[in-house]
């Protein structure tokens, strides 16, 4: 039985509420750019999209996903490029070997200008009001926000490194880095790791892998253009896919929002056959199985696949799996899917354990749907989250190669009869549904803000414009260094001389 049902119920309640905002004024259009070829960040764009679209504003994406929604004041423009595609077929632990972004972003920066329909765009895009640019992948559409206003979503939640280019620096003493291993108060040598995670990949990202491959195409289609490290610090304000609730808690510039989570939404019923196979589990429940959009069940390795297969067959529970394709060998009590409807899922009760890679949109929904999570982390932000959800007792987090079949069936066992991992979730949960406006309230309102106030300037903190001499006041303190030096200087000279005084006035006595 899921606990505390009615009150994170009656939380779902106040989030759904709506229309707290007025209506606007005039209506605007607005250009989203999402060059990312999965689909998860089309779903965290699509709640702002959505809402901006009811509220009469013409909304136009581009993305690299197929179309998906039949609003009629939102345009999809949907591209692909031939070499891209190759990215679906990676097995899933390619992603931990290749760095896709210093991979892939300089091959899309030089592909994309040459498809029409993003030529055309680019061409049309001052007649926007506003640009919106996933910050993951953006930096190839960078050429579009030249000379214009636009924000950005950090689909990915809170990256110190964007931070920085507002203005917020954050310490590595405390401030996990996309890449970190550790939560709570870090010792010497994790801060010391942690100095690292935060220096190290970003100086490659910006002086060698990322920035000059894609600075280099985007200069071959537009000579004139500013580096675009320099376009990178015009942004407005960043919509951030986090909230304190399930990270650390940092402080944030009034241009940096917490949106987290805004793609939750209350459940809708189950199709049919899907509910009575659900419900057909009995006391003992269900387990639902995907590794997401990116790595999919088919590009597992054979030997996980085996052991996976086995686990199952020894557990009571019935096990949903998303999974593409044909599945050989699975026992009576596993079903597999190509598609699910995960929030719908996680939501129901019968649903016990959420088998996961720790994406972070499976995270947040999972906490909001108070459903407790094993986390198996394949890429990027994903031990993070991981550790996020052995660390607040949500779930329990095991790496690809300690698994084995009797692990499996203990952890999930753990999971599935200790109540605290449900009772943690929903604790948890309450505190990220109760909030004064929706994630997604507040997403339009400072859309809506930064084009009423021309790209907002005053939103802006001097800091983003210092250099690192001037932010970390290194000139100040060598000025001091060279005060307390001549300082010492000089005191050494006024002790010498008056020790000279000394002894030759005792010299002097002694001679008399
Ligand atoms: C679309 O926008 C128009 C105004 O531009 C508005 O009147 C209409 O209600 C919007 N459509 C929907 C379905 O919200
Ligand atoms: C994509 O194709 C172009 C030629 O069409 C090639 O030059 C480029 O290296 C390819 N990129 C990747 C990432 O394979
Ligand atoms: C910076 O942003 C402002 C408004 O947001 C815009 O008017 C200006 O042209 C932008 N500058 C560059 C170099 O993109």
């Amino acid at each position: 039985m899921k606990v505390c049902v009615a009150c994170v119920l009656a939380a779902a309640l106040v989030w759904s509420v709506a229309g707290l905002l007025p209506p606007p004024q005039k209506t605007y259009s607005i250009l989203m750019l999402l060059p990312y070829w999965g689909k998860s960040h089309r779903n965290v764009f699509m709640p702002l999209s959505e809402a901006l679209a009811d509220r009469g504003h013409k909304v136009v994406m581009l993305t690299m996903v197929p179309e998906s929604s039949t609003h009629p004041n939102i345009t999809e423009i949907s591209f692909t490029l031939p070499n891209m595609t190759s990215l679906t077929s990676l097995s899933m632990f390619d992603f931990t070997t290749t760095s896709l972004r210093a991979t892939y972003m300089p091959a899309m920066a030089r592909e994309m200008y040459k498809v029409p329909l993003v030529k055309k765009l680019y061409k049309e895009r001052k007649q926007f009001d506003l640009i919106v640019v996933d910050y993951t992948f953006g930096q190839v559409v960078y050429p579009f926000v030249h000379d214009v206003s636009y924000i950005t979503i950090a689909t990915m939640g809170m990256e110190p490194f964007l931070s920085g280019v507002m203005g917020n620096v954050l310490s590595p003493s405390y401030a996990p880095s996309l890449w970190s291993v550790y939560v709570g108060p870090l010792s010497f040598w994790q801060r010391l790791h942690n100095t690292f995670l935060h220096i190290w990949p970003s100086i490659l990202w910006k002086y060698w892998t990322l920035m000059p491959g894609v600075q280099r195409e985007v200069w071959q289609h537009f000579p004139d253009l500013p580096p675009l490290l320099d376009i990178e610090r015009n942004q407005s304000l960043a919509l951030m896919n986090s909230h304190f609730s399930i990270t650390t808690p940092m402080p944030l510039l009034p241009s940096q929002v917490e949106v987290g989570a805004m793609h939750c939404r209350p459940a809708k019923p189950l199709p049919q056959d899907l509910e009575a196979w659900i419900t057909g589990a009995g006391s003992a429940g269900v387990v639902y199985f995907s590794l997401g959009s990116i790595a999919s069940g088919k590009s597992m390795p054979s030997q996980y696949r085996q052991v996976f297969l086995e686990a199952f067959r020894r557990l009571p529970q019935r096990v949903l799996w998303k999974y593409e394709g044909k599945l050989e060998g699975a026992s009576d009590n596993v079903r597999v899917s190509s598609w699910l409807p995960q929030q719908d899922l996680l939501a129901h009760p019968s649903v016990k354990v959420f088998i996961s890679h720790g994406g972070l949109l499976s995270l947040q929904e999972s906490i909001f749907h108070v459903t407790p999570l094993l986390v198996l982390p394949i890429f990027g932000d994903q031990t993070r989250n991981g550790m996020f959800v052995d660390s607040s007792g949500v779930g329990r987090a095991l790496m690809w190669k300690e698994l084995t079949v009797d692990r499996i069936v203990d952890v999930l066992t753990d999971i599935i009869t200790n109540p605290r991992y449900q009772e943690n979730a929903a604790r948890i949960s309450a505190s990220l549904r109760d909030q004064l406006t929706t994630p997604q309230e507040r997403a339009v309102f400072w859309t809506e803000y930064v084009i009423r106030h021309r790209g907002a300037p005053q939103l802006r903190c001097p800091a983003a414009q210092l250099t690192w001499v001037e932010f970390l006041l290194l000139d100040m303190a060598c000025l001091l260094l060279l005060v307390l030096l001549l300082l010492l200087l000089l005191i050494r000279r006024l002790l010498r001389a008056i020790s000279a005084k000394l002894s030759g006035g005792y010299a002097k006595q002694k001679t008399t």
